[in-house]
């Protein structure tokens, strides 16, 4: 059987007596395993079951995939609070649902676009970055996703997220805000590609000039909508700002950038070093740091880099 009819879901978003009904399949050497019809309902006793033979992933036909995906999405709260499941699969369902949600978004940003559903999805991630010690596995299993926009949206929000939350830890009511400004931050690359479907599409666009419009689309479009707060309006218009200007698109200085999108831009910067591109091996986080240590006289304020680095090394590194 072709690998590209079933999609993979965490063992976690499998909730007995509620699961949507559709079949289940579970994978073996390559071979997909009816496990369930859809006409069976999902049991406790299926769960044990699987649970006791260590099952983490079970697989849909992809022409299920977007019912799944919508009921995790709507059920994401009971499936992270499941006692039953570990806390790499409770990871997986939070990347799938998060990742679902973004390619929804990238794909048709005017039809998907909806503040309150990134709000939500943000705020389990919130939760999820607050309470646990280490967010390594997570964002390890961020960097399977794809296309690029998908992941790297993801992981800029996970970073972010978990650089506020320990920089300004009294300021936890904005760590929402931060989630979905980073979630967002490059919506603009969108709409001047539409077509962002393959990994190397972004990276292969037509020019400087047009890649440069990106924050700036990103922001009329949001704001258009009339559903996002200053904070995130502010973050993806300026995320490519630095801190001793020469950024875009208003060659904004020191303070004239908000704190909140200093974080998003140095997260951003980051998060595009530790990923492979057309052009280079992705960079260790040391390294990465080491590269933005040399540019930080010119894009980042010493002080926030030198916080920013010691949360990496102690959560990464
Ligand atoms: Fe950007
Ligand atoms: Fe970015």
């Amino acid at each position: 059987m072709s690998l590209a009819l079933y999609a993979p879901i965490s063992i976690a978003c499998v909730i007995p007596g509620i699961f949507p009904q559709v079949a289940l399949y579970t994978e073996s050497r390559g071979n997909y395993v009816l496990y369930k019809d859809e006409t069976r309902p999902f049991t406790d006793e299926d769960s044990d079951r699987l649970l006791n033979n260590n099952i983490s992933t079970m697989y849909v036909r992809t022409g299920d995939f977007d019912v799944v995906s919508r009921f995790a999405e709507e059920n994401l709260s009971q499936i992270l609070q499941r006692e039953d499941v570990d806390h790499e699969s409770k990871c997986d369902a939070l990347c799938q649902t998060s990742s679902s949600y973004l390619n929804d978004i990238f794909s048709d940003p005017e039809k998907s676009q909806d503040a309150a559903r990134c709000q939500k999805l943000t705020g389990h991630l919130a939760k999820h970055i607050s309470e646990n010690k280490s967010i390594a596995s997570l964002f390890e299993k961020m960097s399977i996703s794809s296309p690029f926009a998908v992941k790297h949206s993801m992981q800029v929000a996970a970073i972010s997220m978990l650089a506020w939350s320990k920089l300004f830890p009294e300021q936890y009511d904005l760590l929402v805000d931060v989630g979905v400004a980073s979630m967002l931050h490059d919506i603009g690359m969108c709409l001047i590609m539409p077509n962002l479907s393959e990994e190397k599409d972004y990276w292969t666009t037509p020019s400087v000039d047009e890649i440069k419009r990106h924050p700036i689309e990103g922001y009329v479009f949001l704001r258009k909508h009339g559903q996002y707060s200053d904070l995130v309006l502010d973050a993806v218009r300026h995320h490519h700002e630095r801190y001793f200007g020469g950024g875009y698109p208003g060659g904004l200085k020191g303070d004239e950038i908000r704190i909140t999108t200093q974080v998003v831009g140095l997260a951003d910067m980051y998060c595009t070093l530790v990923v492979d591109r057309p052009t280079r091996k992705a960079s260790t986080p040391e390294e990465a740091l080491a590269i933005i240590n040399d540019e930080t006289h010119k894009c980042f304020s010493t002080l926030l880099f030198t916080a920013f680095k010691s949360i990496i090394m102690e959560q990464l590194g």
